[in-house]
């Protein structure tokens, strides 16, 4: 039996070995196949198979496949959009802003601009923390500069990441971004386009609906976007954006308090009947994504999804260290201003007590405390 076969990507033919992933059959011929997780979470490898043999191993969807798991049966042709490489920025926290009761809007700024396609993630790792995806959006009205990346990031309270918004996290944080990443990437086309978030999944749909609106003014656009409760509903003036510029149809839900603009109820309550020319895309809560794309898969629609799934990456001993060195001092989140009204971290004299009180200096914790708070995270590890 032949253990050597063909693979051709996107037109260009190699040779590899039967059994092998497809990410790492083109891999070995030195095409680098977008991916990130490579255990079949993250989507960002997904490719279309155009013919030959491949064992899609229980990730087929319509005539893609996730390049990471499916592997060579014999002659293949993949194809897959081609995207921005995945890079290394390095960067800081330049301001915070509440934009909800639990969702903070956070702007990095980085050394060099990092291009990437709406809809796409990084994965970001504020100094001392350990990394997490998040999807770059922009500001309420579309724009953002060529050296920001703005994200929506819903605070949770046991988050090890997100409960340090506005605490050990201020304006002046390093960060460092990685990335692009993921398959759920505008694409152009004429069909109606479906976009549905749950919560900050917003991010990625409102950075897709903006570039969609912009590339194609008269394209059939829904927007469908929910959230817990009215206050959840952060992005009523984008909404109202869209709607100013041609939407077909904008819906905001809430599970609890309609009323007005606002419909009771979950986004899947109120999606179109979906047909095959469709093209929809989902993002936030992994319930949600799903269920809106098992609708879509079942409609023969095109679907990308963006599901928020949870870390796997915990704290790290040198990420402990490095957090007790640095800056213990901690306040309250509202004692460091990131919910006053003004933007923390901004320039000028109006700034409150508060605001400016984000950009004070940390106080150090005393070098003979940190070594006995050490040898005791030493004795847990
Ligand atoms: C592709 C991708 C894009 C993402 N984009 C965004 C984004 O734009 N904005 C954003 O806020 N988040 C986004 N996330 C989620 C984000 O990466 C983190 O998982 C999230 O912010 C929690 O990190 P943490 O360190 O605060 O909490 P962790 O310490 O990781 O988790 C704390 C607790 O909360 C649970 N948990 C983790 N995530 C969630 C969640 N989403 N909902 C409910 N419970 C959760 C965990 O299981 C754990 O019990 C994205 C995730 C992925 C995979
Ligand atoms: S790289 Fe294949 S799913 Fe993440």
């Amino acid at each position: 039996m032949a253990s050597k076969c063909n693979l051709t990507v996107n037109g260009r033919t190699v040779r590899a070995n039967i059994g092998e992933t497809l990410v790492d059959a083109a891999m070995g011929a030195w095409i680098a196949v977008p991916h990130d997780c490579c255990s079949g979470q993250c989507e960002t490898c997904r490719v279309r198979v155009v013919s030959g043999l491949v064992d899609a191993r229980g990730t087929g969807e319509g005539d893609t496949v996730l390049a990471c798991q499916a592997m060579l049966l014999g002659d293949a042709v993949i194809a897959y959009d081609e995207v921005p490489e995945a890079t290394r920025r390095a960067g800081h926290v330049a301001a915070m802003r509440a934009l909800s009761r639990d969702v903070v809007e956070v702007i990095v700024e980085l050394r060099t601009p990092l291009e990437y396609l709406p809809g796409q993630y990084v994965s970001v790792t504020f100094a001392g923390f350990p990394a997490r995806d998040y999807s770059p959006t922009l500001r309420w009205d579309g724009t953002r500069a060529a050296h920001e990346l703005i994200f929506h990031i819903r605070m949770l309270p046991d988050g090890i990441v997100s409960s340090e918004l506005g605490r050990d996290i201020r304006p002046g944080h390093r960060v460092e971004v990685r990335g692009p990443f993921g398959h759920a990437f505008f694409r152009r086309g004429d069909g109606v386009m479906v976009l549905v978030a749950g919560g900050t999944g917003w991010a990625p749909i409102w950075a897709v609906a903006h570039e969609a609106v912009r590339a194609r003014p008269r394209r059939d656009i829904i927007v469908i976007v929910g959230a817990r409760d009215l206050d959840g509903l952060y992005m009523r003036d984008s909404l109202d954006w869209l709607r100013d510029h041609g939407a077909r149809e904008v819906i905001a839900t809430s599970r609890q308090g309609g009323g007005g603009l606002v419909r009771t109820g979950r986004p899947t309550n109120y999606l179109p009947l979906l047909g095959p020319s469709d093209m929809v895309y989902v993002a936030g809560a992994p319930g949600l994504v799903d269920s809106v794309k098992q609708k879509a898969l079942a409609a023969g629609a095109f679907c990308f999804a963006d599901p928020f799934l949870p870390s796997e990456q915990r704290m790290s001993f040198m990420d402990r260290m490095a957090r007790l060195l640095r800056a213990p001092g901690r306040g309250s989140v509202r004692d460091v201003g990131l919910f006053a009204p003004q933007m923390a971290g901004e320039d000028g004299a109006g700034r409150s007590a508060a605001a400016r009180s984000v950009n004070r200096p940390a106080a150090r914790r005393p070098l003979q405390e940190t070594l006995f708070a050490a040898r005791r995270l030493m004795r847990r590890e």
